[in-house]
């Protein structure tokens, strides 16, 4: 059978399509979900703490350790000198990310020693105890300043063109610039970092590690070590939320307890306290975005040209694909009949920024939404208006060509839009805001429906791969592990509906265990939104040709046609009888029929050539809509969320209240991002938001008051996906787009909305404040 081309179940309602609840949800609540500081510690397991960088950038003169050792208590401390094979954790390979600093420090928070001890309480006092003399060097941590320094690139930037910008551009009737800058975030998973290395015999080790890729941990580990990948097991059965803050960033936590466990052979765990995590591992990119839009007098683009200038820390990291997903996303659902658009991964003297949720596609997507906005205030219209005039056409248009020169073959943000528009009765509700505004001198109400499209698979075109292993035990229950990990977003469930569809067998017969690089091998981060996508097809393969060889077996020992073989619930007809799964299963298992298969999938389709910006990077794309209403107070900057209204696509959607729960999730994430959380360094390059005190992501009391989630529910995916299903786990954070744009509105009122308000994000309180107060005084 060619699983390309094979869409399993489309049509059946069963355990794949239905809401069934989060594997762990009962254990979320009630504090037995088990999490890698909750596994019963091993007889004489050790502490690990960080001794952290104090300056920006400076070269270390002398690194005087002895007190940290002389503590009662510790066991020992590590340096750089300790590490067995290479100093580097980078993950691209690239040497630019040493384990723990030799020469010089790049950002304050860079780990330069770790201490061993007997508790965790006695390994953080003794870092304090450091004597480090550095001898300071000039830094700059953000992107004016990366840009005032002429800072390198952490990576080779990237270009998309299409079309003559450079000529079209100044044939535009209307013509506008302007700066456009979009903060960074902090993922504040609820579970922070942590690492345990179990030392075995020889080279051996086991790790559990709190990570979303599982195989680099074990690559990256290897290379530290200087051992072989068949000497390392790294596992995590699940994560307390990881948002792509775990895809590269436990990598230094393995490699250290690690190291510190083969030295000392006994077990090493670290876990850093919040301050430490928020410190010293990467978080979202902040952006800048120039841009220099040509249109027409209706409001229709004909020429963009932007650069999209990003702080990406001391090191490349995952800057490359994150800034480029910028650029792939800077068209939002937007036709560009002429485009430049350029990356900046700058270089700063800060933490090295990484994967957050949307990989840099929300900040080039509300990049583009910018543009709208802006041409909208330009004409004096309403951007939904201006949004709808420039969305992408049908194929046969002229306008389905994205600046990357892929189609948008499986369009459907107008019939979204358009559903939301008026299952929100957005017009009437525009007016009535416009009407109160001119009657409420310190209130003021806005609203916004935005759009999303997000492109699906790994730009990185080897990463869209996957495995599974299925055995079937000879009672008949099944084991199931796949290389997915699960963070909370209800993959490991969805994995299990799979399979339990295969076999048409009930879901509690089924099995979920931890991710394990022993069981499944080189698998890729659970990340870009394409858990589900890639591992539940891979276990389909696996169900598949267990299957194949039951319905051999079946049919020759019952003497039927093999087309008279059907599985049914918990039962499989064979001609005119029907023989109860499990007694199917013994029969087979007593007959040496192999009961165990390893499934594999690979993303059909896709092509990427980053030199040439052209390709088909995405298999397909998920579209979705928001609709938010706010009301601002003019004296004080303060806001709340009235309502918000989401239609999402996510095609024939594999279990829907876990994806509303993901929608919801992101919604609100992506709404934090752009409003209250605001990450800020000071002069000395210290980051002062290191803890909730300081750093504010949405309370539930933050939430809108009112807020309904819909899916599309007549969506299927025109690609043969797993049940014709889309991904869910990223593009719904753009959703959160629509709470800034309303914002964006209610601040404009102030001036009758003839200027666009040009706000910068995230929209603190302050800085509506401070946008309200620049519009009163013209
Ligand atoms: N949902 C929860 N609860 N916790 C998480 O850490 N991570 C998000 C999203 N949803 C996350 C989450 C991110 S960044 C990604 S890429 C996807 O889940 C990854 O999982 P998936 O590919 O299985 O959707
Ligand atoms: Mo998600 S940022 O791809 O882990």
């Amino acid at each position: 059978m060619d699983k390309t081309t094979f869409s399993p179940a489309a049509t059946i309602k069963g355990p794949m399509h239905s809401s069934l609840r989060h594997d762990s949800a009962h254990k979320h609540v009630t504090g037995a979900a088990e999490y890698i500081d909750d596994i019963p510690e091993p007889a004489g397991l050790l502490h690990g703490a960080l001794g952290l960088s104090d300056r920006a950038h400076a070269e270390l003169i002398s690194v005087d350790l002895s007190e940290v050792a002389a503590q009662p208590g510790v066991i020992c401390v590590l340096t750089a000198k300790d590490v067995p094979s290479v100093n580097d954790i980078s993950s691209g390979g690239w040497h630019d990310e040493p384990l723990m600093a030799e020469t010089k420090v790049e950002f304050h928070g860079q780990v330069i020693f770790a201490v061993i001890a007997e508790t965790r309480d006695i390994a953080r006092r003794a870092a304090r105890k450091a004597k480090i003399e550095y001898r300071d060097l000039p830094h700059w941590s953000d992107i004016d300043g990366a840009l005032a320094a002429n800072a390198p690139c952490v990576i080779e930037p990237m270009v998309l063109h299409r079309g003559a910008p450079e000529t079209e551009m100044d044939k535009a009737p209307r013509r506008l610039q302007g700066t456009f800058r979009v903060g960074g975030q902090e993922h504040f998973y609820l579970e922070s970092h942590i690492a345990l290395a179990i030392p075995g015999e020889d080279d051996e080790v086991s790790i559990w590690c709190s990570t979303q890729h599982p195989s680099e941990v074990q690559h990256i580990v290897g290379h530290v070590m200087g051992i072989p990948s068949n000497a390392i097991t790294v596992n995590v059965r699940r994560m307390g939320g990881g948002f792509g803050g775990k895809e590269t960033q436990g990598n230094q936590f393995a490699a250290l307890a690690t190291i510190a466990a083969k030295k000392l052979n006994r077990a090493v765990k670290f876990r850093p306290d919040r301050d430490e995590d928020m410190t010293a591992t990467g978080k979202r990119h902040d952006f800048r975005v120039d841009y220099d839009l040509g249109f027409d007098d209706e409001g229709r683009i004909h020429a963009v040209e932007a650069t999209f200038a990003a702080r990406c820390g001391f090191s490349a990291d995952l800057s490359g694909p994150v800034t480029d997903r910028a650029l792939f996303h800077a068209d939002s659902s937007y036709f560009y009949p002429h485009v430049r658009f350029a990356s900046k991964p700058l270089k700063t003297h800060t933490v090295s920024n990484t994967a957050f949720r949307g990989f840099g596609g929300p900040q080039g997507l509300i990049a583009g939404e910018r543009f709208i906005e802006d041409i909208a205030y330009a004409v004096g219209k309403d951007p939904l208006e201006i949004r709808k005039l420039n969305f992408y056409g049908q194929p046969g248009s002229g306008r389905t060509l994205t600046p990357y020169h892929q189609e948008v073959a499986d369009n459907i943000i107008a019939r979204v839009v358009a559903e939301l528009e008026e299952s929100t009765d957005y017009q009437a509700r525009r007016k009535a805001i416009i009407a109160y505004n001119k009657t409420s001198p310190v209130l003021r109400k806005g609203i916004a429906l935005t759009p999303v499209k997000f492109g699906i698979s790994f730009t990185m075109t080897a990463f869209n791969q996957a495995g599974a292993l299925v055995h079937v035990y000879n009672d008949g229950s099944i084991h199931l592990n796949h290389g997915g990990t699960e963070m909370g977003q209800g993959l490991y469930t969805k994995v299990a509906q799979v399979v339990a569809d295969a076999f048409k067998v009930d879901i509690d017969r089924v099995k979920i265990t931890a991710t394990t690089t022993g069981k499944v091998p080189n698998t890729s981060a659970t990340a870009a939104s394409s858990g589900t996508d890639l591992n539940g097809m891979a276990a389909w393969d696996a169900c598949r040709q267990i299957k194949a060889r039951l319905v051999t077996f079946v049919a020759e020992t019952w003497k039927v046609a093999e087309t008279e073989v059907e599985f049914l619930p918990n039962r499989i007809r064979i001609g005119a009888e029907e023989v109860p799964f499990n007694e199917v299963i013994r029969k087979a298992y007593f007959a040496r029929i192999q009961l165990s298969a390893a499934g594999f999938y690979k993303t059909p389709k896709i092509h990427w050539d980053r030199k040439a910006g052209r390709g088909h990077p995405f298999y397909y794309f998920a579209y979705g809509a928001s609709c938010s209403e706010v009301t601002i107070d003019t004296l004080t900057g303060e806001y709340l969320v009235d309502r918000t209204d989401i239609l999402h696509d996510v095609g024939r959607s594999l279990n829907p209240d876990i994806d509303k729960g993901q929608i919801e999730g992101a919604f609100v994430q992506g709404m934090g991002w752009l409003t209250t959380e605001e990450l800020w360094w000071d002069g000395k390059g210290r980051l002062r938001t290191h803890a909730p005190s300081t750093y504010k992501i949405p309370l539930a009391s933050d939430r809108p008051k009112v807020f309904n989630v819909r899916l599309a529910e007549w969506s299927e995916n025109a690609e043969p996906t797993i049940g014709r299903s889309k991904a869910v786990g990223e593009p719904p954070f753009m959703l959160g787009i629509s709470v800034f744009e309303a914002l964006s509105m209610a601040v404009a009122s102030v001036a009758d909305y003839r200027i666009c308000p040009r706000l910068d994000a995230p929209a603190t309180p302050e800085r509506v404040l401070m946008a309200v107060e620049r519009l009163k005084a013209l």
